[in-house]
């Protein structure tokens, strides 16, 4: 059977958004054939765009790092026909292609049976991006941090650090601080969940002192670079910042001092290599006692495959807030 996908072709630098006909592949031991609902568009697949990212180190490949779905064939105990899935992670459209297309084929392992009470297009909604968040806010509630513990929360506006807000928000935490260079994005991120709203201006310290005022107990930074540099002065004894992302950079210029006289900890957050076996306790959480009650303020616009190549160049030159979904 043939199937639409979005190959991205390189012609010289310039990566070329193409939809081409695919057929179905014969099954492998082990994989199973998805038909693909929803994608959707993460910061990671913006980048494909840019061959000088290094996101794909291959070109042609098909993009898109999440797919949600339904098990059309399978050879694998697993996952039956009509099961309903999602996938993030992996190799799933880096290496591998991915779930910019109608069909997809991949190893059970990498597929997550969707929670029951989560739609596909509910669950890529969330995405990479609320996975992450998911696993950061894990991070961050293994301290014991009571509710009125000040919380720092970057990229507010974007898919990690708003489905972070919005949990937090949802398990009570009364204190969080978000971070956008967007100024009028401050009632939305208020009605998401924060108590106070700040530029990154107002964290950097034209000093620079390596130690300043304690001001956070735990911090969901999907930002990194020079933020970071500007927030680990300013975490409490004791304190964890959870770092996922590096839309700020990947440099990072600070001092050890917050470490060995505050005794805080950086905590890496990969979504891409999280083990297989601990997924589904991560998407249950996201599906129960994670998922806002708020969450249709956390934006999001649904576009049609044939809308992708555009949405997808513009995607890092736009002001985007929450979430964009891709309706295969
Ligand atoms: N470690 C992992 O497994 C993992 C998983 C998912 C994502 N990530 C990474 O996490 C980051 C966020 O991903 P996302 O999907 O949430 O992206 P996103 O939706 O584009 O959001 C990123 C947000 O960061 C802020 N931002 C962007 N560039 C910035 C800069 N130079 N300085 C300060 N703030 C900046 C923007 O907020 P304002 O415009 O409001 O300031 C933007 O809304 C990306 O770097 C992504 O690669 C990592």
């Amino acid at each position: 059977m043939k199937y639409q996908a979005l190959e991205l072709q390189l012609n010289d630098t310039k990566v070329i958004p193409t939809f081409i006909e695919q057929q179905l592949p014969e099954l492998a031991a082990d994989q199973v054939t998805v038909k693909v609902a929803y994608s959707d568009i993460n910061y990671k697949d913006a980048l494909t765009l840019n061959a000088r990212s290094g996101v794909l180190r291959n070109y042609p490949q098909i993009p898109g790092i999440d797919a949600a779905g339904t098990v059309v064939a399978s050879k694998s105990t697993a996952f039956k026909v009509d099961q309903k899935v999602l996938i993030t992670g992996f190799d799933f459209g880096i290496s591998a292609p991915g779930g910019y297309a109608e069909f997809i084929t991949v190893p059970a392992d990498w597929l997550v049976a969707l929670p029951e009470k989560l739609t596909p297009q509910e669950a890529m909604w969330y995405g990479t991006a609320g996975f992450t968040a998911a696993l950061s806010v894990r991070a961050l509630l293994k301290y014991d941090f009571s509710l009125d513990a000040p919380l720092l929360i970057t990229g507010a506006t974007g898919g990690v650090g708003g489905w972070a807000t919005a949990i937090l928000h949802q398990l009570g935490y009364r204190n969080l601080t978000a971070v956008s260079r967007n100024q009028a994005a401050t009632d939305y991120l208020h009605q998401l969940g924060a108590t106070m709203v700040i530029t990154p201006d107002e964290l950097a310290d034209p000093r620079h002192k390596p130690l300043q005022k304690q001001k956070f107990s735990g911090v969901v930074d999907a930002v990194g670079g020079d933020l970071l540099a500007e927030i680990l002065p300013q975490v409490s004894y004791s304190g964890i910042v959870a770092l996922s992302g590096n839309a700020g950079g990947n440099k990072l210029a600070t001092t050890t001092l917050p470490f060995i006289l505050r005794g805080i900890r950086l905590q890496g957050i990969d979504s891409v290599s999280y083990p297989a076996n601990k997924r589904d306790a991560v998407w249950q959480q996201l599906a129960t006692d994670f998922k806002p009650a708020n969450r249709e303020l956390l934006q999001y616009k649904t576009i049609d495959f044939n809308q992708l190549p555009t949405t997808l160049a513009n995607f890092l030159a736009e002001k985007h807030q929450g979430r964009t979904l891709v309706s295969i």
